[in-house]
């Protein structure tokens, strides 16, 4: 196989081959879908709740993602390793520059960040350095606090012309992609038509050139906050708890 790039993501843009992306975390996982031929690895910042335990992703830092991109990074040959900008990482132009070179030299071959007008200097500056950038619009977890949770995006004509305008700000922007987060289906579908770049959906229905889910959600590996939109296909926590209680038996000698 062939080392994934921001050229070989876009290239997939109308054609019939999705592109298939999931979170990761660490080296064995980031090890584990790299075999397993997943397409874009992202150490996104929903770390803060799968991995460190907050209740959202704003109180994640630079320093979080960089320590668990060098991780991933280790563990990944083919995959395209993309990082998450954490909130306040990239208030202004400088300092996104600043922490977008930070993520590649932790390991990162691209980064994201999330918002399309409100950071167009950022995300123009970003590229204009040389940096493949992914595009996050729809419903933007850094904001969640203010949104009052998560909810669909796009369902009325405003919120339509807004999305379709972000979409198009991302891509003018210098954009390699666009992940479009628990946008309503038939909006996230006309977005995949109007761009020329892909379009990963997260919640967003089956119309856009590729699909990110959340590695936790995924394999059943974090019980306690599972999005409506989320079909598992594993039990890790079953299997977990499973396995320790056969340890804890075999310890205490009730095999
Ligand atoms: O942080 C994250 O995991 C993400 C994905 C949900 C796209 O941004």
């Amino acid at each position: 196989m062939n080392k994934t790039t921001p050229d070989s993501i876009l290239k997939r843009k109308g054609t019939s081959k999705r592109i298939v992306a999931l979170t990761a975390y660490d080296y064995p996982t980031a090890r584990l879908l790299d075999d397993g031929g997943i397409d874009l690895l992202l150490v996104g910042d929903s770390l803060g709740m799968t991995v460190l335990g907050h209740p959202d992703t704003t109180q994640v830092r630079m320093e979080d993602i960089i320590h668990h991109t060098k991780a991933v990074a280790r563990g990944v040959r083919n995959a395209l390793v993309a990082a998450d900008l954490p909130i306040h990482s990239y208030d202004d132009a400088p300092s996104g520059v600043l922490n977008a070179a930070r993520l590649v030299e932790a390991g990162a071959d691209a980064v994201k960040l999330e918002g399309g007008q409100a950071c167009f200097q950022q995300m123009k500056a970003i590229t204009a350095e040389g940096v493949p950038l992914i595009g996050h619009i729809g419903m933007l977890p850094q904001h969640v606090q203010e949104e009052g949770g998560y909810r669909i995006k796009g369902k009325t004509a405003p919120e339509r012309e807004f999305l379709l305008a972000e979409a198009l700000t991302v891509e003018s922007a210098g954009a390699f992609a666009v992940v479009l987060e628990l946008v309503y289906p038939p909006v996230a579908k006309e977005i995949t038509a109007l761009v020329k770049i892909p379009t990963i959906g997260i919640g967003s229905g089956q119309d856009c050139d590729g699909e990110i889910q959340v590695f936790h959600d995924l394999v059943g590996y974090f019980p306690w906050f599972k999005p409506k939109h989320v079909r598992s296909t594993g039990d890790v926590a079953g299997e977990i708890g499973k396995a320790v209680a056969a340890y804890i038996d075999r310890v205490r000698g009730e095999l």
